[in-house]
């Protein structure tokens, strides 16, 4: 945990509680402030209000029950309530805009709409939304004029870089806090907001709004980036007959490259890295500088060109005929330790080829519900051997633990075809072989 920060009790409201917003609330009463959480959806704000999470995420729920006991974070569907915090953040999610690469501010600019009636006294609204270089200063410009507390109603934006399955250590511990403030009296305000970890070390860089803003995005466009690198490395390793595991090893040696977000396979997905690397290009042509970020259009490119490498390489394990023909997929979470199924590369693979005809058979440890809401055709097996019972080939799509531990001795009594794909270099080619499968890996030799 944290040490006390001895700093004011800030009252805050949340608005959006979202994966983001539900953790940075429930974080914030963590560090002792008095936080209220707005959503416009009154069963979200129900659960949370009995301090449980939404949402698989490991710790939240422990932090939320804190929370809600000590009487400190309390949750509505009433934005009159946020009248007598000092500071608020915007927590909404922007999503992709249907048909176009933009970002879908309209939840922002509702909650924007919402919460500018009840700024009466002087206050701070700072963004946590991943945006579009310029919207802080339009927000700004809004609050001026749409308060009644007019110029008294401050803009600041601090972008959050929390990772789903780690965010409660995220938000406690982050690498570094970014203000974004245009003035001392605001980057004090957030330095009040956030004293626990600046007392306990975290870095706080000051910025202007713009660069808060591009913080956030340029983070995730330059993991992506390292992503599709490395995939596109597996893909020439696979032609050339060498080993991409072994290439990473090599090369995450090397101190200026590291080892971290190295791991290849079939890509990256979730709700930030896809669609943060597409806001940055649409944002980026609108202010005339596409032909400088054009390289994001083929890192975009080579990421889902992993899913159809993916189903070609199941498909012609199959001898090109999917159609009636039984395969197991383990994994539909974006990534391990996460529920989240928003444009995750193994629920694509499965939807695809169950479009196709094939008899897909679906688990994972925690996003089946999720899984079978967006894809309701989907059959789900209710574990490892259900979904492999029988099968033809078995794709290893999500990075869970519980997959690195299949024992393949046992699963090859249970399937109908010793075959597997490991789509994310979870399994060791050696014990899988040795245990009479037909082992292929994205970018490993001998696939
Ligand atoms: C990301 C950023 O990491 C975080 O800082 C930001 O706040 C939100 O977006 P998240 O979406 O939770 O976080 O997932 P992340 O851990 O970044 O993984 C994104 C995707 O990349 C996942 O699908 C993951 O499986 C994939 N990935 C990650 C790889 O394919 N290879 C890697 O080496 C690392």
């Amino acid at each position: 945990m944290l040490p006390s920060g001895d700093g004011r009790r800030v009252r805050i409201s949340v608005i959006g509680t979202g994966y983001l917003g539900a953790t940075h609330a429930a974080c914030l009463a963590a560090c002792g402030h008095d936080v209220v959480g707005v959503d416009s959806d009154p069963e979200r704000v129900a659960t949370l209000s009995q301090g449980r999470a939404p949402f698989h995420e490991p710790g939240l729920a422990d932090m939320l029950l804190r929370g809600v006991d000590s009487g400190r974070l309390t949750f509505t569907s009433d934005c009159a309530r946020v009248e007598d915090a000092d500071v608020h953040f915007l927590c909404v999610g922007t999503p992709q805009k249907p048909g176009s690469h933009g970002a879908d501010l309209s939840a922002l600019e509702a909650a924007v709409t919402a919460l500018a009636p009840y700024l009466a006294r002087p206050t701070l609204v700072v963004g946590k939304s991943t945006v579009p270089v310029g919207t802080a200063a339009r927000i700004g410009d809004r609050l001026c004029r749409e308060a009644p507390a007019g110029d008294r109603a401050g803009i600041a934006w601090n972008p959050e870089f929390l990772r789903e399955g780690h965010a409660v250590k995220d938000s406690l511990h982050p690498d570094r806090l970014v203000f974004g403030v245009r003035s001392d009296e605001d980057d004090l305000v957030l330095r009040e907001v956030y004293a626990p970890q600046i007392k306990d070390g975290v870095p706080v860089v000051r910025t202007d709004l713009a660069t808060a803003e591009l913080a956030k995005v340029s983070a995730n466009v330059m993991l992506a980036a390292r992503i599709s690198l490395v995939n596109m490395l597996a893909e020439v390793c696979e032609a050339s007959d060498a080993d991409v595991g072994d290439l990473t090893r090599i090369l995450g040696r090397d101190d200026r490259i590291g080892s971290k977000f190295l791991n290849p396979g079939v890509g990256f997905g979730g709700g930030c890295l896809p669609k943060d690397t597409r806001a940055f290009v649409a944002r980026a042509e609108e202010l005339g500088v596409g032909a400088a970020v054009r390289v994001l259009r083929e890192i975009d490119a080579i990421n889902m060109r992993q899913r159809a490498r993916t189903i070609d390489k199941a498909v012609s394990l199959l001898g090109g005929r999917v159609a009636g023909r039984r395969i197991a997929v383990l994994g539909a979470a974006f990534k391990a330790d996460s529920d989240d199924v928003r444009d995750s590369p193994a629920l694509d693979v499965a939807a695809t080829l169950d479009a196709r005809g094939a008899a897909v058979r679906l688990y994972d440890p925690k996003a089946m519900p999720n899984a079978v809401r967006a894809w309701p055709g989907l059959a789900g097996g209710d574990g490892v051997e259900d979904a492999c019972r029988d099968a033809d080939v078995v794709l290893v799509l999500t990075d869970w633990d519980e997959f690195r531990g299949i024992d393949p001795v046992a699963l090859a009594d249970v399937v109908r075809h010793p075959r597997v794909v490991d789509g994310r270099l979870v399994l060791d080619p050696d014990k899988w072989r040795a245990a009479g499968w037909d082992f292929h890996a994205l970018g490993r030799g001998g696939s």
